[in-house]
């Protein structure tokens, strides 16, 4: 089960170009593309004739135009033009979805009437920064990324050659976390330690480095803020501190129970001795984020192999636990309605 009620990342507003994009989103076959206006539309990716999906079509004058006998459907689910008959039956329609872009997101609501807007992603718009990203597919349920982001004690053992620094370090980060509503904040602080490889590419430090992580998890998506300044030069308590700084942001959309899809974005701070950092930035968080999903695939593939078998908690866990109560609170509260 998911939570349904709530604005999930359905992908990029790049990723619409000239032709249909379909993608199964929380079980649902939608499919997007570009209105006449330039709005995105997204059906139920299923004509209202004979069932075939409707990206196999074609994008014509604004509309949708399905590719096995030509029924022409606005923007809105109607079909407006069926080729050789007059008459359009009232029934000759396709179901709309609810989307909205913010910030070059385009979010979509499954669920029963979308609340308010979709949240704001602000490193996206925001001058100081520049930002990049992608989209990965997982053959692992999207719980499994939740805790993956929210732990980032692994970073030490997975990411060695990007993010990663001394293992050690990372697991003995002291880390605060907290919650309220639907939300998990979590922060770990690394004063005083070796700057990893990604940062040594991508910012000119000066030698030792105070380094945090602060991760904040919502039900759909996650933001994590992490970064570093020159050793004892600014206080990790200020929030206009400067420094390197890595916005991720992190759309974690259930594709099925099993699979899932995971859009990215990384925005970085820019320094005028370090022009091309946000390359830099960008294919080191690719190769990271390929990392985390060869783990994760093995482990759901383990999970598998040793059904029902126990697993036990530590210390890093706290955070995720966290997100797994409010998830399995909201499948309890829809169970209940339904
Ligand atoms: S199946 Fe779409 S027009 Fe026939
Ligand atoms: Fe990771």
């Amino acid at each position: 089960m998911f939570p349904l009620n709530q604005w999930y990342v359905a992908g990029f507003i790049w990723e619409l170009q000239d032709k249909p994009l379909a993608r199964t989103l929380l079980n649902h076959p939608v499919v997007m593309f570009r209105g006449p206006d330039g709005g995105v539309a997204a059906l139920e990716d299923r004509c209202c004739h004979r069932s075939v999906p409707l990206s196999c079509g074609m994008l014509e004058g604004g509309g949708i135009r399905c590719g096995y006998h030509g029924l022409l459907y606005a923007p809105s689910g109607q079909c407006i033009e069926i080729p050789g008959q007059l008459k359009i039956p009232g029934k000759a329609c396709v179901k709309p979805y609810q989307v909205a872009v913010r910030n070059q997101i385009i979010w979509i609501w499954l669920g029963q009437d979308a609340a308010g807007e979709p949240p704001e992603i602000a490193a996206h718009d925001n001058p100081h920064y520049r930002y990049k990203g992608g989209a990965f597919h997982y053959q692992a349920p999207y719980q499994l990324i939740h805790d993956n982001l929210l732990d980032l004690s692994h970073v030490g053992y997975v990411h060695t050659r990007t993010i990663g620094g001394n293992a050690k370090t990372h697991m003995e980060a002291p880390t605060q976390v907290s919650s309220d509503g639907h939300h998990v904040r979590v922060v770990r602080r690394m004063p005083a330690s070796q700057p990893p490889a990604t940062y040594s590419a991508a910012w000119p430090f000066k030698g030792l480095i105070d380094r945090w992580q602060e991760i904040d998890f919502h039900v759909s998506h996650l933001n994590i803020f992490t970064g570093a300044v020159d050793a004892g030069t600014e206080s990790l308590d200020d929030p206009q501190r400067g420094g390197f700084h890595m916005r991720g942001f992190h759309g974690i959309t259930p594709e099925t129970e099993t699979t899932t899809h995971y859009f990215w974005t990384m925005a970085c701070s820019t320094h005028p001795d370090a022009p091309d950092n946000l390359e830099t930035v960008y294919q080191q968080t690719a190769a990271t984020f390929e990392e985390d999903r060869v783990i994760i695939e093995s482990q759901y593939r383990n999970m598998r192999q040793f059904p029902g078998a126990g697993m036990i908690d530590i210390h890093v866990d706290a955070g995720a636990n966290r997100a797994r109560r409010i998830i399995d609170a909201l499948n309890a509260q829809a169970q209940q309605a339904a």
